[in-house]
């Protein structure tokens, strides 16, 4: 079939590449003619392990290339898939509508009667049927069709994901849209068909879920710290009970990116809107109890430093939200760095991916080459994103170019036993306190 993608930010150029290697002919657009010359090179503009090989395959087979032209993609495909983003809006919480108004704007100059929009943006309930008022007109139809990809797992999330979800109107561009991701649904992807509303709610729903599990575990971590219990083995003792699970409890520093953060900010301005908001109050909640584990570290940085950040020196191992990324948006890495940099003390940052990213948003920070010239001659070492580079660093190493072993770890990532062996004092988030070896 062909298809058009439209935006290539980490969810188009991912949907585009993955499209075309299960078999389609693709054509990506983006307004920014440098990232498609980049994409048309084979050069993806962003980290994401797995996705260059994968755009690069399907370029080289002739079933994907990119375009700064509508014209273009309105005559070249019937089924055109909306990926642009939706940011939170400057100085407020619902999400940014411009980019997805733009874009069908855009789209339904070009489009051919009979084709089929596609919307993977996540967006405010209400939103499919807005649009779908347009599309019409222009004598298409549209599916609403959330995506759920994890940067740094995204090629295998689009390509395996763990359910599809279809909202519309229109059976026959559900039927369309069931013909594009076949092989996917013959594998036995558990396919839900809904209404705009439905398929909208399920991307925020589930975004909100994960956010309140997180900060569930981190309110325990909260709890822990005041009682000497230790978050780490209370979380293993509650995954065990197979209703509750394991994953996305894992206590720490708590959630960042492009996506959980905005989307429960704009989730509850929507709810306010639809005069729903007493329903998504905790949101607020969970919101708090994870902007409060930043400070805490801080905190804990400050604890271990006499009391005052004035005048130390802070070596910080990561700056992207999570590892396998450089995404830094609303990352808590760099927000406590700067935090600390902001208390007086002299912070070296050093990240495998982000710092390109890192050095364009956060400036006046200062970025090394690696961690040890992060904690080079530095009073405490933070770590804040648990990439597995950091996991294998050898404490006794490290410790000899620290000024004092000292390290507060915030993912609870690290190899606590090897670091207090290695002479370190080690302290973390929601786990008690013990000093160095004596
Ligand atoms: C998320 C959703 O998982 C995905 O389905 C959706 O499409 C987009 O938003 P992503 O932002 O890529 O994906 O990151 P994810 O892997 O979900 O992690 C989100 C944040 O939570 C990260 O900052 C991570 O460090 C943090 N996290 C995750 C925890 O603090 N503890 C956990 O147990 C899990």
């Amino acid at each position: 079939m062909k298809l058009t993608v439209i935006g290539t930010g980490y969810l188009g150029a991912t949907h585009a590449a993955a499209m075309a290697e299960i078999g389609h002919d693709v054509l990506g657009i983006d307004v920014d003619p440098a990232k498609v010359d980049r994409l048309n090179a084979g050069d993806v503009p962003f980290f994401e392990p797995g996705l260059p090989e994968l755009l690069r395959r399907n370029e080289e087979a002739g079933r994907l290339r990119f375009t700064t032209s509508y014209d273009d993609i309105g005559a070249f495909g019937d089924v055109h898939f909306l990926c642009v983003g939706t940011p939170q809006r400057k100085g407020e919480f619902a999400a940014d509508m411009t980019y997805v108004d733009g874009a069908v704007s855009a789209l339904l100059e070009v489009i051919r009667a009979g084709s089929v929009v596609v919307g993977k943006s996540t967006v405010p309930a209400g939103t499919a049927a807005r649009i779908s008022q347009r599309v019409e007109r222009a004598g298409a139809s549209l599916v609403w069709n959330p995506e759920f990809l994890r940067e740094g797992f995204a090629v295998a999330d689009t390509l395996t994901p763990d359910r599809i979800v279809m909202g519309s109107d229109s059976a026959s561009a559900v039927e369309t849209l069931c013909e594009v991701y076949r092989s996917i649904l013959d594998t036995g992807t558990p396919l839900v068909t809904t209404d705009f509303a439905t398929a909208e709610l399920v991307k925020v729903a589930a975004n909100s879920f994960l956010a309140t599990k997180i900060s569930f575990i981190n309110a325990m971590a909260e709890v822990c710290e005041a009682t000497g219990a230790d978050v780490i083995d209370l979380a293993l003792a509650l995954s065990h009970d197979v209703r509750i699970g394991g994953r996305f409890l894992h206590a720490g520093l708590g959630f960042g990116g492009g996506c959980l953060p905005k989307d429960i900010r704009a989730f509850m301005a929507r709810a306010g809107e639809l005069g729903v908001d007493q329903a998504l109050t905790f949101l607020r909640e969970v919101d708090a109890i994870n902007m409060r584990r930043r400070a805490r570290m801080v905190d804990l940085a400050r604890g271990l430093c006499d009391g005052s950040l004035a005048g130390k020196r802070i070596g910080v191992l990561g700056a992207a939200f999570k590892p396998n990324t450089d995404d830094i948006r609303d990352s808590p890495a760099l927000d406590v760095a700067l935090s600390a940099q902001q208390a007086g003390a002299a912070v070296r940052v050093y990240d495998p991916q982000a710092m390109g990213n890192a050095r364009i948003d956060y400036p006046t920070l200062a970025y090394v080459d690696s961690a040890f010239d992060a904690a080079q001659g530095a009073d405490v070492v933070l770590h804040l994103t648990e990439w597995s580079e950091f996991r294998e660093i050898d404490p006794a190493a490290l410790g000899e170019v620290v000024a004092e072993r000292r390290i507060v770890d915030g993912r609870n990532a690290l190899d606590r036993g090897r670091w207090r062996d290695a002479g370190w004092t080690y302290r973390a988030l929601g786990r008690p306190y013990q000093g160095p070896p004596s």
